[in-house]
């Protein structure tokens, strides 16, 4: 064990996978899905009044009677899609997580809402031509690889029905602008990460010439180490045009956050609404 830990103390190179999985661990999973549903935490989910003027920013934009069908990446377990199903969206829910889905489906049985929820990894998605707006909110995007980003934007592209609009967001580098690569440490007799004790080493590492920050858990019971790299790919705006228009998108809008609020260059946040257009390069 000594020799595995001493691997993770060391600065991992770009990218570098976690060792297990983190949206759908069983025990993770619960406290993530009591963080997306606190709803004054910009957690795992945005505060829930923001998720409110988010989605009837998106309605007024891209109104239902013109855009019916939505396609949400990465729905959690449904605060947007419950709203924008109650907007007269037809919604479609995609999300990694078992208990996330589950929660989603329950909550809109009980509500009466019709939304069809897929327990699925999102880059395998198949679908054609069947949505008119592709929602992929909380800057999910930014904690893909290269490899994983471009496999998702040709999810979203192929989704898209002709003229159907993605809308999605990322953070910038701004939001690291002022903190420091450190380490630090705690012992929990049960946490967010395990129910059983466990150490929990944490550092925040900068690779500033990437754009791209990392937060990592090295987790520690007395009979096994995980390692959890949660990555973020930051985006300056003409990066996220550059990948948005090699997978075919045309007519960037890009806006400081998903509520519509006006892009400044010191945005911590950028919003893009793009167009699929007829053909990728
Ligand atoms: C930051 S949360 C945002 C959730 C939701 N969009 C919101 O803002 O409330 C990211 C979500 O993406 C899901 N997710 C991450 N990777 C995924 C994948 N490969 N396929 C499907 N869902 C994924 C997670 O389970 C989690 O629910």
């Amino acid at each position: 064990m000594f020799r595995e830990l001493m691997k993770y103390l060391a600065k991992p190179e770009l990218c570098a996978p976690s060792s297990a999985p983190f949206w759908d661990d069983e025990h993770i999973s619960k406290g993530m899905l009591a963080a997306h549903l606190a709803p004054e935490w910009d957690a795992a989910s945005r505060n829930h009044s923001f998720i409110d003027r988010s989605v009837d920013w998106i309605s007024r934009i891209r109104p239902p009677t013109d855009y019916p069908r939505l396609l949400d990446l990465g729905c959690g377990p449904g605060l947007y899609a419950e709203r924008f199903c109650m907007k007269g969206y037809q919604v479609t829910g995609v999300d990694l997580s078992a208990r996330s889905i589950d929660y989603a489906r329950k909550s809109a049985s009980r509500q009466g809402l019709e939304i069809t929820y897929m327990h699925q990894d999102y880059l395998s998605l198949s679908f054609h031509n069947a949505f008119d707006v592709v929602v992929l909110i909380y800057c999910d995007y930014g904690a893909l690889s290269d490899e994983d980003r471009k496999k998702l934007l040709s999810v979203a592209y192929q989704a898209l029905k002709p003229n159907g609009h993605l809308i999605m967001d990322v953070f910038t580098p701004a939001r690291y602008a002022n903190r420091n690569e450190e380490r630090t440490w705690r012992f929990e007799e049960e946490g967010f990460w395990k129910a059983e004790p466990h150490l929990c080493l944490e550092s925040f590492h900068r690779y500033d010439d990437a754009n791209t920050f990392l937060n990592r858990y090295v987790v520690i019971t007395a009979t096994d180490v995980y390692c959890y790299n949660i990555w973020d790919r930051t985006f300056e705006e003409e990066e996220l045009r550059g990948e948005l228009t090699r997978a075919g998108f045309v007519n960037v809008d890009l806006y400081g956050d998903v509520a519509g609020t006006p892009y400044q260059p010191d945005s911590t946040v950028i919003c893009a609404v793009a167009k699929k257009g007829g053909s990728r390069t």
